[in-house]
């Protein structure tokens, strides 16, 4: 039987170790999701990195460039962390280098597994389906905050999960603790997520929509994967199409 297991913040990886494993990665306040609609949207590709460095170096050969920290966008930069931003058909067809806060950071600690699969709420049910037919055990990678846990990747990991039901086993204490999270605040995931600290943030920075498009549910049918360190769209193959 496969298992799925639940890594609550980056700082924890070399504890659970991603060989052999498909990592899905998430950063629903709002790493993950923006990729999705970036990707969903028409951006070729995005190569995410963990410093402000090595994307100005990006930027510097030609790359748009989005870098994010604490929630607001660094200067020089051409974009922040909003998914509205990829949302601009001129985009479409570019080559997107970015950094953030937790998300990136996440990505680059995951590279050593089988494969590396972004989900955000706006893709979950396309990466369930996908990771289902997958021979792989199952590791969720939650970004957290600044080696913290947080409350929207724990509830993204439980609902992941759930959706996943009796493929994988999930017996293991991360992933029952996301399951008995999520199974609480799911009728009212805005509700509950009103007090979580990056919510919070985001508020203070008048940045509510973001959060609203975050939280919705299968927007969009892809599944992005990491090639050659680019996040891409990943091919159906001809028996899924
Ligand atoms: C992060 O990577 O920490 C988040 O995506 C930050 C944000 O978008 O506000």
């Amino acid at each position: 039987m496969k298992n799925v297991e639940v890594c609550l913040t980056p700082d924890l990886v070399k504890t659970y170790g991603v060989e052999n494993k498909i990592v899905v990665v998430v950063d629903i306040l709002r790493a993950t999701s923006v990729m999705t609609t970036a990707l969903a949207h028409g951006i070729q590709s995005i190569t995410p990195v963990a410093s402000v460095e090595e994307c100005q170096c990006l930027k510097d050969s030609g790359y748009l460039a989005a870098a994010e920290r604490d929630g607001k966008t660094v200067d020089g930069f051409d974009f922040g962390n909003s998914p509205f931003t990829y949302m601009d058909k001129s985009l479409a067809g570019k080559k997107l280098a970015v950094t953030t806060t937790n998300g990136t950071l996440a990505i680059t600690r995951s590279v050593e597994a089988e494969e590396v699969v972004v989900g955000s709420f706006l893709n979950i049910s396309s990466v369930a389906n996908y990771l289902i037919n997958q021979p792989h055990d199952v590791m969720i990678l939650c970004a957290g905050w600044k080696g913290r846990v947080n409350l929207e990747d724990t509830l993204f990991a439980g609902a992941l999960i759930e959706l996943l039901g009796n493929a994988f086993d999930s017996e293991n204490d991360s992933a029952i603790a996301a399951v008995a999270l999520y199974r609480m605040a799911k009728d009212d995931m805005m509700g509950f997520l009103k007090n979580s600290s990056h919510a919070k943030r985001l508020k203070g920075l008048s940045i509510i929509k973001d959060i609203d498009f975050c939280l919705q549910r299968d927007v969009y049918d892809i599944i992005p994967v990491l090639k050659d360190g680019e996040l891409v769209i990943r091919e159906k193959t001809y028996a899924e199409l």
